[in-house]
């Protein structure tokens, strides 16, 4: 079976973007983020694509968007379905078995009822944003493993890394 998943970082209080941008610093989970994806199939939506500003390197990058046809390094996609559609035809083609969903909140929104696996940065802070992550009935989802992470140089709060699996 082919592993649909959301890698996130959102806050205390569900929020994971500001002005098109991380509201945060934390290098250590841009690190996890980097080992997380490579290799990967990745479907994003147009705002992460810009707010990334390039395709990630080693990894497939599929970008929903209906006002942007073209991209170098990537494929579009006019709409969310057919970017998934296309992943899982691609993954049984190449033998992978996971389509990565990294955001943003439109893509997490779109996606939350396909995808079976969450793999979720829960950054301990309260902050201001205009963009958020669903809520999650947790009822359905079984944890599997988490990760603590302290506060320091390089990372401007404490967070924890925390993978789950649908029921
Ligand atoms: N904390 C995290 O882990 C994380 C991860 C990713 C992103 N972010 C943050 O999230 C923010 C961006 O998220 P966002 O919600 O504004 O945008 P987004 O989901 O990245 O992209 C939205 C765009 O995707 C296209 N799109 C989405 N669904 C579509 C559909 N069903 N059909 C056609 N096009 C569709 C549209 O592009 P067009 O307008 O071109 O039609 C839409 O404007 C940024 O602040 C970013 O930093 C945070």
């Amino acid at each position: 079976m082919i592993t649909i998943s959301h890698v996130v970082a959102l806050s205390n209080n569900n929020v994971i973007g500001k002005d098109n941008d991380l509201p945060w610093n934390l290098k250590t989970d841009l690190k996890h983020f980097r080992e997380y994806t490579t290799n990967k199939l990745l479907i994003m939506g147009r705002k992460t694509y810009e707010s990334i500003g390039r395709p990630l390197p080693n990894r497939i990058n599929y970008v929903v968007s209906g006002t942007i046809s073209k991209i170098e390094g990537a494929k579009v996609f006019r709409n969310t379905q057919d970017a998934i559609d296309t992943a899982i035809d691609q993954c049984n083609l190449n033998g992978k078995d996971e389509i990565v969903i990294i955001g943003g909140g439109y893509l997490f929104r779109d996606t939350l009822e396909v995808t079976n696996k969450l793999v979720l940065t829960k950054v301990d802070c309260n902050i201001d944003g205009d963009i958020f992550y669903p809520k999650i009935n947790f009822s359905n989802w079984e944890k599997l493993s988490s990760t603590n992470f302290s506060k320091d140089m390089d990372n401007e709060y404490d967070f924890v890394v925390e993978e789950y699996r649908r029921i």
